[in-house]
């Protein structure tokens, strides 16, 4: 029995039962197009090709596609091979649908139908790198050994560790061993693991900014944390809820130091070195989501909290900012103490990420188009902000905005007298543009409130589109002022 898998579809060929292999593949070619395995349009492997995976002679492979396109199952077309006759049919609507995204939180506009999209949580996706990622990934694949095709370290490549290892202490001041750097699908699953190794190591209580997204706290919980709430304010988190260190109220604490997310505001360096103190006095863990590090406007950006206590902090990056979210790689630089937990945790999660992704990472940073991207968006990044902000001085100047000297979103505070922002996040929907009030991020639901725009996220076609709707719904001649 010989399998041939293509478009994900296995042809059991029964090659040994004496009909001669040829008429074994016609058979198996035309069951599997009769079925649907073989969609219209598929185009098949090479005579050649496929009578190397088979082990067949190339001439029978040929003869066989020759019968089948005498026959009408199959097109020969010259110089685009050989594929399934007929057009490709229309993808059909699978009645399986993913539970919805929390409405208001990540923008993803091609999914759910607006024309512009405010909402924050991802990078402008339009000028993803492609020809640089694309040449590193070919890069990346001509030189892989042999052995990144199997089962590897759970920590990840090291390529990838060892190229962010020098990248994060040139960048974010981030004392990086490779050794105790570890790969992982998106700080998602990052913090799935990390809640999961401390509640194993014995931790029971995290603190967590009481502004953030309603999916962290969740995780935690599901990994059997509680969680201690700490008020946000203009310095960043409040760390009197973590408790005095001779009766801590929490044996960790996750916060982001950089930008807080959603509010915008950096820890201040008192509380920077108070926490730190905290840990190191505790033995508590810090969890530092540096997510947007590298976006940092108007100064030279604050080093990582990590490059002050490596022995108590988690530094943890992301590639969701800096080149899409889709790429689900994210990174971990671990205490020692808790490397193993965590690497048991991912072992059992999914053994470790994909290779080739993270050999083109690696291979992106190496060669510098990392660094030249990153480059290249903060200028890109910077022009929208001053853009978003001379846009609202001009026609909503009541609109107080804040967060903005790093990042990829500003908060818009609404002016007292305002519709509530659900009424503004409805009456936007109704003009096509996506946007999240502040209490989308646990903010407060009284009082005037606030917008936590994303002005990364739209294409830059659609850039001044979505502004221009965005000022006229907030413009004071709207709000009747
Ligand atoms: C606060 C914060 N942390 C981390 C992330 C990145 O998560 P991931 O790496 O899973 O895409 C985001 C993305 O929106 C974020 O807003």
């Amino acid at each position: 029995m010989n399998d041939w898998a293509t478009s994900g579809v296995d042809l059991h060929l029964d090659l040994a039962a004496g009909t001669g292999a040829r008429v074994g593949l016609e058979r198996a070619l035309r069951d599997a197009v009769r079925d649907g395995r073989l969609a219209a349009g598929t185009r098949l492997p090479s005579s050649r090709a496929l009578a190397k995976d088979l082990g067949l002679a190339r001439n029978t492979v040929a003869d066989a596609y020759g019968q089948l396109v005498a026959e009408g199952w199959l097109a020969a077309r010259q110089g685009s091979g050989t594929q399934v006759a007929g057009s490709p049919a229309p993808p059909r609507p699978s009645r399986h649908r993913a539970a919805p995204e929390q409405p208001g939180l990540l923008g993803s506009p091609a999914a759910d139908g607006y024309a512009y999209d405010l909402r924050p949580g991802t990078s402008d996706l339009s000028a993803f790198p492609r020809a640089a990622w694309l040449a590193a990934a070919r890069r990346a694949m001509a030189a892989a050994p042999n052995e990144a095709f199997g089962y590897s370290d759970p920590r990840g490549r090291p390529e990838l560790r060892e190229a962010l290892a020098e990248y994060l202490a040139r960048v974010r001041g981030v004392r990086a061993d490779p050794g105790l750097i570890l790969i992982c699908s998106g700080f998602v699953q990052g913090t799935g693991l990390l809640g999961r190794a401390l509640r194993a190591r014995g931790a029971r209580r995290i603190g967590v900014e009481a502004l953030g997204f309603p999916d962290t706290r969740r995780i935690l919980r599901t990994a059997g944390l509680t969680t201690v709430e700490l008020p946000v304010d203009g310095d960043g988190a409040r760390l009197d809820g973590l408790g005095p260190p001779h009766r801590p109220a929490a044996d960790a604490v996750l916060l982001t130091p950089a930008h807080q997310f959603p509010a915008g505001s950096p820890l201040s360096p008192e509380r920077r070195t108070a926490v730190v103190e905290w840990a190191r006095a505790t033995g508590g863990t810090v969890i530092e989501d540096d997510y947007d590090g590298e976006f940092r406007y108007d100064r030279q950006p604050v080093g990582a909290l990590q490059g002050l206590a490596p022995g108590q902090v988690v530094y943890a990056g992301t590639g969701s900012k800096s080149l899409a979210p889709g790429i689900r790689l994210a990174w971990l630089v671990l205490p020692p103490a808790l490397l193993d937990a965590v690497v048991e945790e991912k072992r059992s999660a999914d053994r470790h990420s994909p290779v080739m992704d993270q050999l083109t990472l690696a291979e992106l940073i190496r060669s510098g188009a990392y660094d030249r991207h990153v480059r290249r968006m903060r200028l890109h990044y910077r022009r929208r902000r001053d853009r978003l902000v001379t846009a609202l001085a001009l026609h909503a100047p009541r609109v107080r905005v804040s967060g903005i000297a790093a990042g990829l979103h500003a908060v818009l505070e609404l002016p007292p007298g305002s519709p509530a922002t659900s009424d503004l996040v409805a009456r936007a929907s109704r003009a096509g543009l996506a946007l999240a009030g502040l209490e989308a991020y646990n903010g407060p639901t009284d009082g005037p409130g606030a917008l936590v725009v994303g002005f990364g996220s739209p294409p830059e076609h659609a850039f001044t589109g979505a502004l221009d709707t965005l000022c006229a719904l907030l413009s004071d001649r709207a709000a009747g002022r």
